[in-house]
């Protein structure tokens, strides 16, 4: 069993048929569905609300990882958490009182994420590292899928995951952006456990092998780990 998991972002799927594309990356490696939900003024883009959130929840089978790019998100959490959202993540960058955000979100029975841009330091959200369940380090400014993986953010995850272990916290460290089989095995060796992949998956023709390549480039590299150690 891997102790990794990919999360196809459903931003990249056909949103004229959501449904029917979604089905095609139902493979049993796959648990659950990153949902990308942007305002277009926290970030320069606009997605969809908790109505679809809700739909999903109603004909899919996966846990839902509702990642909000959205200001002032305090506002919205309970009704994602109504439509069914299994994983909240807010942005640092959103919430100025995000002590009081995080523990909205578990208020509601839901487990809650922090997010941060690749410009934003880890040092800033240090003091909710004990209260989070999963930290999503963006590896491209987020708003838009299809993006180039920004590399110095590595050493972010590095730092987040050192953290973690000397500390025994328990959030899963998530990244979203630009992961593809090249970039997985690296944001993996840095610590990454959760990985959102969209036009990864959803510009290929066939989805259930580009999911396995995914998977693959990281069983592979471990591989190689394995041979060099012994
Ligand atoms: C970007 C979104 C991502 C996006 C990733 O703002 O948060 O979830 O779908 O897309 P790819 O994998 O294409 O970079
Ligand atoms: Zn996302």
């Amino acid at each position: 069993m891997n102790d990794f998991k990919i999360l196809p972002s459903i931003l990249a799927a056909d949103h004229g048929q959501f449904l029917t594309d979604i089905a095609t990356v139902d493979t049993p490696e796959i648990e659950l569905l990153h949902v990308d939900v942007m305002d277009g003024h926290f970030v320069p883009n606009i997605t969809f609300g908790p109505k679809v959130v809700a739909s999903l929840r109603k004909h899919t089978r996966f846990a839902l990882d509702v990642h909000l790019m959205i200001s002032n998100p305090d506002q919205y959490v309970p009704a994602f958490a109504e439509a069914g959202a299994d994983i909240i993540t807010v942005h640092q960058e959103a919430c100025p009182h995000l002590h009081r955000s995080v523990h909205l979100i578990k208020e509601q029975g839901v487990k809650a994420g922090v997010a941060l841009n690749p410009a934003t330091s880890l040092e800033s959200v240090r003091h909710m590292l004990p209260d989070i369940d999963l930290l999503l380090i963006m590896t491209v400014n987020p708003g838009f899928g299809g993006q180039k993986f920004i590399s110095n953010v590595l050493q972010k995850i590095e730092q987040a995951e050192r953290l973690r272990r000397d500390n025994k916290f328990q959030y899963v460290i998530e990244v979203d952006g630009g992961v593809d089989t090249e970039t997985a095995p690296k944001v993996y060796e840095a610590g990454a456990r959760f990985l959102v992949a969209g036009s990864a998956i959803f510009r290929q023709e066939d989805r259930p092998a580009a999911i396995r390549g995914i998977s693959n480039s990281i069983t592979t590299f471990l591989d190689k780990q394995k041979t060099i150690h012994t």
